[in-house]
């Protein structure tokens, strides 16, 4: 029996350049998509996805996702006086979401390295890692989507979508066979090798890894074991493919739609479709859109 997926790492250290400077004394992913933070949203795909237990990769000047997810008597005891039922429900929620532990990562020094400061908390036992900048839109979760296929074949899978030749340089590209599943052709690969942010001429296919992964525990000795690659930095997608060597890895199609938060116009983009699907402001929003001259 495959044992089952009970933790999900949260890479949360990294420096957010790509949002200066929005993101010089504030982390990235406490950026608000209309008005939950983007870490809010992999937390809940997360639980939605039946993974409770969730460990967040900190680093300096992080303290706010800290306070995001903790009790915050001041604010409660405030609401609670001024009668604010809806608003106390709401800031509950979020901190009895669910426990979470924190492990720091003192230097950004990139993904792999970031996963690899969970290990211990981790432990023998497959997980998740989910980068909260990847917003997934979608029937059913992302991440449940992944842990469906790791309990079919109890190996690793990664997340992929189609990306255009000119954006492939920005992702982990894969090498990999289309495998029949579940009578769907297209969705799930079998992958022979992968590389980091490829050249547009070097890329081995348009099929790019999205920040939703299934890890078997043995991914913790291959990031001991590699160099710093691309960027200079310690990167998931090189330990992958050191792991390659004696196990297999899946690709998986997810169904949905991504957006990537992290950069400037996929975080505009993600912030208007989430308006307007908003029941409280999506047709107010909507009146208000009809009225720009575009
Ligand atoms: C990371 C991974 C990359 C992946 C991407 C998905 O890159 O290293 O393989 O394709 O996330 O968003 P980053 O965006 O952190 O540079």
């Amino acid at each position: 029996m495959t044992a089952k997926v009970r933790k999900a790492v949260f890479p949360a250290a990294g420096l957010g350049t790509r949002f200066l400077p929005a993101t010089k004394a504030q982390p990235k992913e406490m950026l608000p998509l209309v008005d939950k933070p983007l870490i809010q949203y992999a937390v809940e795909e997360s639980i939605q996805s039946g993974v409770q237990n969730i460990i967040i990769v900190t680093g300096r000047g992080k303290s706010a996702i800290e306070d995001h997810f903790d009790v915050s008597f001041e604010l409660e005891n405030l609401l609670e006086q001024k009668k604010k039922k809806d608003l106390l429900q709401q800031v509950r929620g979020v901190s009895d979401m669910i426990d979470v532990s924190y492990v720091r990562q003192k230097e950004a020094l990139g993904l792999g390295h970031a996963v690899m400061r969970a290990r211990e908390l981790v432990g023998p036992e497959p997980f998740a890692v989910v980068l909260s900048d990847d917003v997934i839109e979608s029937e059913i979760p992302c991440l449940r989507q992944l842990i469906d296929i790791y309990e079919f074949f109890g190996a690793s899978v990664v997340a992929l979508m189609e990306v255009p030749k000119d954006q492939i340089s920005a992702y982990g590209v894969v090498d990999a066979e289309p495998v029949d599943h579940n009578g769907a052709k297209n969705r799930l690969y079998r992958i022979r090798n992968m590389v980091e942010k490829p050249k547009a001429a070097d890329a081995p296919s348009n099929l790019a890894i999205i920040g939703r992964y299934i890890l078997v525990p043995e991914i913790f000795d291959s990031i001991s074991k590699i160099e710093p690659g691309a960027g200079g930095e310690i990167q998931l997608t090189d330990a992958l493919k050191h792991l390659l060597r004696n196990r297999p890895i899946y690709g998986y199609k997810f169904e949905g739609k991504r957006f990537d938060a992290g950069d400037k116009l996929g975080f505009l983009k993600a912030t208007v479709e989430f308006a307007l699907r908003r029941p409280d402001l999506g047709g107010l929003f909507r009146d208000y859109l009809k009225t720009l001259t575009l």
